[in-house]
Formats: structure tokens, sequence, C-alpha cells
């Protein structure tokens, strides 16, 4: 798997306890990826730069050390980085307190503004670029069918997981949410006209890096740039955009930081907008009514 900067960054399944071991080995198996001993020691690895970390059933990035200090020499090269604290491990988990507080926070009524949720219209949304999924939960949990396209091996494994591990969970509201999502684990522009008939509108999330002030979140966000190559904002504006906007959908709609300009320099129908992102929407026919 290659950097942001098209350096090689390079990834292990490592499982905590022996209960982890047959979830561990199977996703090294269907990852292509090795496997490290049961104890080994994260912050003290030095062979991988990211361990895709399994415990009790949740599958996790976490990076070591070794990543910080490819980072390090990349920004002062020839600088000897301090040791320090590992960032926390990053997971997808659908039923978490941080995802119950979106669902309280107004950026989901500017996200569901966006692709059309009004009453009981509900439009069924392909998210091109899945990613940890947040948005595609949100957007299913106002009701919506999504459709989750994410492209990178890892990240596709780890959705599937917390969208099983979800099911599974037996909490009723999570569980109620995660049904209306499904999976396709691949480049959303490989979708077939007969999955892209059954799709309202397009969302497209191409924000890397995110301007936030929270230290946890720039460091996610690092772990992130580091394992995907080339799928920032030019990626999806020179690839994903284009492609979004020639289907027959009723709305393409595109995160993007409040101050940005526009994907791709392509000026929307409107926008809905506020204090730190922006939904910019390209309007194409009306939606369905509900
Ligand atoms: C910024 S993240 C999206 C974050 C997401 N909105 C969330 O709420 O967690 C962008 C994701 O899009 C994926 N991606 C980029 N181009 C893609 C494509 N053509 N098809 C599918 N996934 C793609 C990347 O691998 C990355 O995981």
């Amino acid at each position: 798997m290659s950097g942001s900067r098209g350096e090689k960054i390079s990834l292990a399944l490592l499982a905590v306890s022996a209960a982890d071991v047959p979830l561990a080995a199977g996703l090294a198996r269907e990852l292509d990826l090795p496997i490290v001993p049961v104890d080994t020691d994260p912050a003290a690895c030095e062979a991988y730069d990211v361990l895709l970390v399994v415990a009790g059933g949740v599958v996790a990035l976490q990076q070591t050390p070794r990543l910080g200090r490819s980072a390090a020499a990349r920004k002062k090269p020839g600088r000897r980085p301090t040791a320090g604290v590992l960032p926390g491990p990053v997971a997808v988990d659908f039923g978490s307190e941080a995802m119950r507080h979106r669902r309280r926070s107004g950026h989901n009524e500017l996200l569901g503004r966006a692709v059309g949720v009004q009453g009981r219209r509900q439009p069924r949304v392909l998210d091109a670029t899945a990613g940890l999924g947040r948005d595609s939960f949100v957007l299913a949990d106002m009701g919506c069918a999504v459709t989750l396209c994410e492209r990178n091996p890892v990240i596709a494994a780890m959705l599937a997981r917390a969208l099983q591990a979800t099911l599974s969970g037996g909490d009723d509201w999570s569980g109620a949410v995660v049904r209306r999502m499904s999976l396709v684990a691949g480049d959303a522009r490989g979708l077939s006209p007969h999955q892209l008939a059954a799709i309202d509108v397009i969302y497209l999330d191409p924000m890397f890096p995110r301007r936030d002030k929270s230290a946890a979140v720039k460091k996610e966000m690092a772990l992130f740039q580091a394992l995907l190559a080339g799928a920032g904002s030019e990626q999806v504006a020179d690839e994903l955009l284009p492609w979004a906007l020639a289907q027959d959908v009723a709305r393409v709609v595109i995160k993007r930081p409040s101050r940005a300009p526009f994907l791709g320099g392509r000026p929307p129908s409107h926008s809905v907008a506020g204090k730190a992102v922006r939904f910019d929407v390209h309007v194409r026919r009306p939606l369905p009514p509900a």
C-alpha cells in the first residue's frame, strides 16, 4: 500500500488475544497482509508503519512509532524525531457516543438538506467515497437507503466488519440504521447500470486534510493520508466528479471545507453552508416524490 507521496506504507494484522486470532487470520488472508505475534506491542513495533489491530471482534488501525518517524523525516529531513505517546487507534464504530452526538448536531441537518431529505422524502444515496462511513450512517439515520462504496481494501474490510458487528450487537437504534446501509468494496466507477438505477443522489466527500483544531482528529487524518495514496480532492475532482456528473441521478452533492473553491472549478446549482463545512449541490432533475 502506498502513502500520500507515493512511498510504501507497511501494514500487518495483530490479534491482541488468542480469541482474536481467527478473525485476524481471516483478514490477513483476505487482504494479503502478514500477521505479527499476539504479544506484539504496537508502541514498540519497528517492523511495520501501521497495524490493523483485532480486539474483541473490533478492527482498528493503529500507527506505530515507525510511521511517526517517517512523517517527521519527511517534514524536516535530518532531524531526529522526539519520542512521544502514540495516537490512539482509529476504528469504525456505528454505535459509539460520537455517532450519537453527530445525530444531535446541526451537521446532519445540513447534509440532509443537501441530499434532499424532506418530511417523508428519503432519497436513495450512493456514498461514492465512504471512508469510515460516518456520513453514510448519518444519512441512513435520516431514513435514506445508502450504498457505500470504498475502494481502499483495508478501510472497506473495517467497514464490513463494523456493519456486521452492529447488526449482531443487539442495539435497536444502530441496528435499524445499519440495515439501510449496503457496502460495495471497490471503486464507485465500477458500479453496474443496474446498481446505479437504484440511486437518486451521488455523494462525494474528498475532504482531506481537515482543518480541525483537535489533536485527535489531526492524528487520525495523518494516519489516513499515509494510508490513502492520492485519494484527496484532486483525485476526486479529476476522476470521480466527471463520472458522477455523467450519471442519470437527480443530484450530485459534494462536501467541501466552507471556504474551499468549488471542486474541479465546477460551480454547483446551489450550496448548503455551515460554519466549517459546505455542501455543493449539482441538481440534474427533480428528486422522486416521497
Ligand atoms: C475523506 S474519505 C470519506 C470520509 C467519509 N465521508 C466519512 O464520513 O467517514 C474519502 C474516501 O473515499 C475513498 N475513495 C476515493 N476515491 C474513491 C473511488 N473512486 N471509489 C470508492 N472510494 C473512493 C478513499 O479511499 C477514502 O476512504
